[in-house]
Parts: structure tokens; C-alpha cells; sequence
């Protein structure tokens, strides 16, 4: 019998999540990599549906790192391919969910078939007011990091954190919440290194392709119980919990 959906006491604004996983979940089952990337796809889709339904207002994910064009070229020729395909698949149906495409990264190195995809799926979804969904493709947090301050010199402005915030490839939505990492792995591996600095972290076992919408509750509702201080204490944060436990 299918679980009922957990009601959660507080939903993050923005999840993050690092999707890890696609490749063993495709060699467990003797198939190329890049068929774990497909399925990753699926999952993504499942994921963006879920995370609608339960009032997230900003899902970032990282699809395609600085760092993966280091990958077997098969591999990295096949995760461009699926992105194409996705955006000309995907993008009508984001388009009727009210879901706003940006894409977060360099377009540096990208084919014109691919840039021109990008370019068309945020064109489409411009005019969207629902939940925003930010792709990190070709997206590193150090080059994140280098391209804002480049950016605040260049503008002769002084290099401050409200500067540089202004200038991060994510200067549109707010810090996320929660980062999600899936495929049992506990690291960041250049993922929004700027802007998850009070993140809340989750690690979760499942491989991405089997992240269903179970696993994200989980990881919600893990959120939903943690104390956000911020800096600040317990007693200042949580008057009243503090005192019950005094
Ligand atoms: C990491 O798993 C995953 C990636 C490098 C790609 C993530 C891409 C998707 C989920 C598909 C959506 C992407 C596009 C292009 C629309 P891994 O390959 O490192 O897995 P492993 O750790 O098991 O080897």
C-alpha cells in the first residue's frame, strides 16, 4: 500500500541538490553510463513535480560540473545530448506547470545547439510565477565565485559580501535551505560553495535515480526538525524549546 505523504512542518523556500548516483546506478545493471544519466533524467522530472506539490519555491540542481568535462568524452557528449533533448521535451510541459527555467553556470565551451537551448528554454519560461528551477550546467562554485568578483572589479565597485552576492550567479533567489546530496557520497564537490554557508545538509543513501518522492520526504522532513541558529544560540532562536529543556 502506497504511504501517505508526511505533513511537514516547515518546507524549505530553496532545495539544492547534487543528483549522484546515475552512474552506478546504470553499472549494477550492466548498462553504459550515460543510461543512468537517462534515468537521472526521469528522476529530475519526478523530483521537480514533488518539490511543486510541496510548496518549494526554488529548486536548484547540478547537472554538469566545471569539473565533469574531465569525464570519458563519450559520456560528456551524451550528457549534452540529453540536456537538448530534455529542454526540446521538457520545456513545453514547465511552461504549463508555471515553473521558471534559469540556467546557472558558464556558456563558455558549450555547442550552439546546446547555448541556443538554454537561451530558448528561459526565453519560454520568462513569464512564470511558479516555483524556479535553476540547472547548473557547466557550473563550478569556485568559477561562480571568480566570475562575481571579476564582475563587482570590473564595475570599480568595492569587493564586499553585499558586492559580491549581488554579482553570484544566484543573486535572483535566495541562499537555499537545504542541500540534498543523493549516492551515500558526504561532500560538496563545488557545489554553490558561496551561497550555502548556512545550509542545512542532508546525505542521502539513495542513488538519483531511485530518489523518489519518499526519499524527499525524508529529507524534508529532516529539515522541518532542525534547529537554524545562524550564529545565534539556542536560547535566542528557541526561547521556548530551551527552557522545556532546562
Ligand atoms: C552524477 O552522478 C551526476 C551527473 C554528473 C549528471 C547529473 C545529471 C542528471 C541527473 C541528468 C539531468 C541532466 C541533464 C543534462 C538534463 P555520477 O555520474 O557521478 O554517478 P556515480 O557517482 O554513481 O558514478
Amino acid at each position: 500500500m502506497k504511504k501517505s505523504r508526511p505533513q511537514l512542518p516547515s518546507v524549505p523556500h530553496h532545495v539544492a541538490i547534487v543528483m549522484d548516483g546515475n552512474g552506478r546506478w546504470a553499472h549494477r545493471r550492466l548498462l553504459p553510463r550515460v543510461a543512468g544519466h537517462r534515468q537521472g533524467v526521469e528522476s529530475l522530472r519526478r523530483c521537480i513535480r514533488a518539490c511543486a506539490e510541496r510548496g518549494v519555491k526554488v529548486l536548484t540542481v547540478f547537472a554538469f560540473s566545471s569539473e565533469n568535462w574531465n569525464r570519458p568524452s563519450d559520456e560528456v557528449s551524451g550528457l549534452m545530448d540529453l540536456l537538448a533533448t530534455a529542454l526540446t521535451r521538457e520545456v513545453p510541459e514547465l511552461k504549463s506547470a508555471g515553473i521558471r527555467l534559469h540556467f546557472v553556470g558558464s556558456r563558455t565551451g558549450l555547442s550552439d545547439r546546446v547555448r541556443a537551448g538554454l537561451t530558448a528554454g528561459e526565453a519560454e519560461t520568462a513569464d512564470n510565477s511558479g516555483m524556479v528551477l535553476n540547472v547548473c550546467f557547466n557550473y563550478g562554485g569556485r568559477w561562480d565565485i571568480a566570475q562575481a568578483a571579476a564582475r563587482v572589479a570590473e564595475a570599480g565597485e568595492p569587493m564586499t559580501e553585499e558586492s559580491l552576492g549581488r554579482a553570484m550567479a544566484l543573486a535572483h533567489v535566495p541562499d537555499p535551505d537545504l542541500l540534498i546530496r543523493t549516492g551515500g557520497e558526504q561532500r560538496i564537490s563545488n557545489f554553490l560553495l558561496w551561497q550555502c554557508a548556512y545550509s542545512e545538509l542532508f546525505f542521502s543513501d539513495h542513488l538519483w535515480p531511485e530518489f523518489d518522492e519518499a526519499a524527499l520526504d525524508d529529507a524534508l522532513m529532516a529539515f522541518a526538525q532542525r534547529e537554524r541558529r545562524f550564529g545565534k544560540t539556542s536560547a535566542q532562536v528557541a526561547p521556548n524549546r530551551s527552557q522545556a529543556l532546562a
